[in-house]
């Protein structure tokens, strides 16, 4: 038999190394490693793994399909983001940003599910009862027979809820608050929390009952403890926004039981979330004269387009400074990119320049589409030239400078359409668009000329 190997957890990113060091390799962060209970290697050919064990069925794909059974929370935008509905005895994880809300969307969804008759409980490990309790009745919930506790033990935890009916739904606000005695190490810690969401899943598995588990989420927006946390769940979701900002989105990054396109949006108000179902105007300001520096885009969340602004300053600098560039609602790689093509392939300069690009209302976009109209905002920030306000602006950018179509183009414009606005910045490949009139780019040079009055 092979020797025990020792072996060291980051508690940081959750990588594992073979031996001790000051710092973590994958993640860089200084005192992070922590030895593993030993884990046994067994590797020989005594052990044929062919035989004794139990024979599992084997089903055809053309097999019966038992649907699942879902819960109507009520909250349909809630619903909407998990693909219709909690799974019974399925697992989900909510991460998001201190502060954005996470726990008052939970209590809400949880005392709606109570009110329609089901047993549900909820435990918090961060605040006591009587905080939560003050919380539901301050979200005018207080007489919804939710089941509340404040626990870190999930043996406790386990032990209460598994006696008597197993509730439908079981909220679990945070995973990185709870603790299994099976192993050692304080909560929080990747061992501590991968236990215990293991024996969370357990239950969950065993009794069917849906559990929703609240994570922290680290500074650059993972949720903390090991990776393998989101590979046990079966439906990871991020809720976000800015804490400045009014909007919450709730977004499914995995799911098991169904997409992961439709988003669910909510207003955080004084007595808690208020969904918004018609979100389409949200993300624009409002919009008067033109100003330089904006550029508006049909953005698609599921089924629902979203028109966003577009933000972006150029500022000059005199000395020889390093500038900076930064970007708020949209990746700094693709910011990059972007800045790059309109150098390489359009004759402008960015060099001396400060650059800051931020997307309206605390809106996040990671779709592709929206690079022409990045490079819009771009263009007319340097230039001091508006777009014209009536436009929306979409189409991929290659790094040629070629402009590429989009997915769903014409759903983008009938949508702009209905708003208000007269005129598609679209790709010239963009086949029949309908809607509206449009201006059509094969290149970024044309887009730029047009813009900045170069003809
Ligand atoms: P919370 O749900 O505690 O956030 P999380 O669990 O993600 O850390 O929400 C905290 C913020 O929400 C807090 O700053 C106050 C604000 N809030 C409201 O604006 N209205 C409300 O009705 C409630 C309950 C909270
Ligand atoms: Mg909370």
């Amino acid at each position: 038999m092979a020797k025990p190997k020792t072996r060291y957890m980051c508690q940081a990113c959750g990588s594992e190394q073979s031996r001790w060091q000051g710092q973590c390799p994958d993640c860089a962060e200084w005192n992070s490693l922590v030895q593993e209970s030993a884990v046994v290697t067994v590797f020989s050919a005594r052990h044929d793994l062919s035989s004794g064990g139990r024979a599992v069925e084997l089903v055809g794909l053309d097999a019966e399909i038992a649907v699942p059974e879902r819960l109507q929370t009520g909250i349909a935008e809630f619903d909407r983001a998990i693909g219709g509905g909690i799974v019974a005895g399925s697992v989900l994880l909510v991460g998001g940003d201190p502060g954005i809300g996470k726990s008052t969307l939970l209590l809400q969804v949880a005392a709606k599910l109570a009110l329609d008759g089901q047993r549900v409980v909820y435990v918090s490990g961060e605040e006591a009862a009587d905080q939560v309790r003050m919380r539901a009745v301050r979200l005018g919930l207080g007489h919804s027979p939710v089941q509340l506790a404040a626990a870190t033990s999930v043996r406790d935890i386990l032990t209460t809820v598994g006696s008597g009916e197993p509730p439908a739904l079981l909220v679990i606000d945070s995973i990185q608050t709870m603790h299994s005695d099976l192993i050692e190490g304080a909560p929080g810690t990747v061992s501590q929390v991968r236990a215990s969401a293991q024996e969370l899943v357990r239950f969950a598995k065993s009794r069917g009952t849906a559990v929703v588990l609240v994570g922290h989420v680290t500074k650059d927006g993972t949720i903390a403890g090991p990776r393998v946390l989101e590979h046990m769940v079966d439906t990871v979701l991020g809720f976000e926004g800015e804490r400045s900002h009014q909007y919450r989105i709730l977004r499914a990054s995995k799911n098991r039981f169904g997409g992961t396109d439709e988003i669910g949006v909510f207003a955080m108000e004084g007595a808690g979330l208020k969904q918004v179902a018609n979100p389409s105007m949200l993300f624009l300001t409002e919009r008067g004269e033109p100003v330089s520096g904006t550029a508006v885009f049909p953005a698609i969340e599921g089924t629902r387009p979203v028109l966003v602004e577009i933000q972006a300053l150029v500022v000059r600098l005199a000395s020889g400074a390093t500038p900076r560039r930064a970007a708020v609602g949209w990746d700094s790689g693709r910011l990059a990119m972007v800045l790059a093509v309109l150098e390489a392939r359009c004759g402008l300069s960015f060099a001396t320049a400060e650059v800051y690009l931020n997307v309206a209302g605390g809106y996040r976009l990671s779709d592709p589409a929206a690079d022409l109209a990045v490079a819009a905002a771009l263009v007319s920030a340097l230039s001091e030239r508006p777009v014209p306000s009536g436009a929306v602006v979409m189409g991929e950018v290659a790094l040629s400078g070629e402009v590429r179509p989009v997915a769903h183009g014409a759903l983008r414009l009938k949508e702009a359409a209905k708003l208000g606005f007269e005129r598609g910045w679209i790709p010239a490949s963009l086949e029949a668009p309908g809607a509206m009139a449009t201006t059509r780019f094969a290149k970024l040079g044309e887009l730029v000329d047009l813009v900045i009055g170069r003809g």
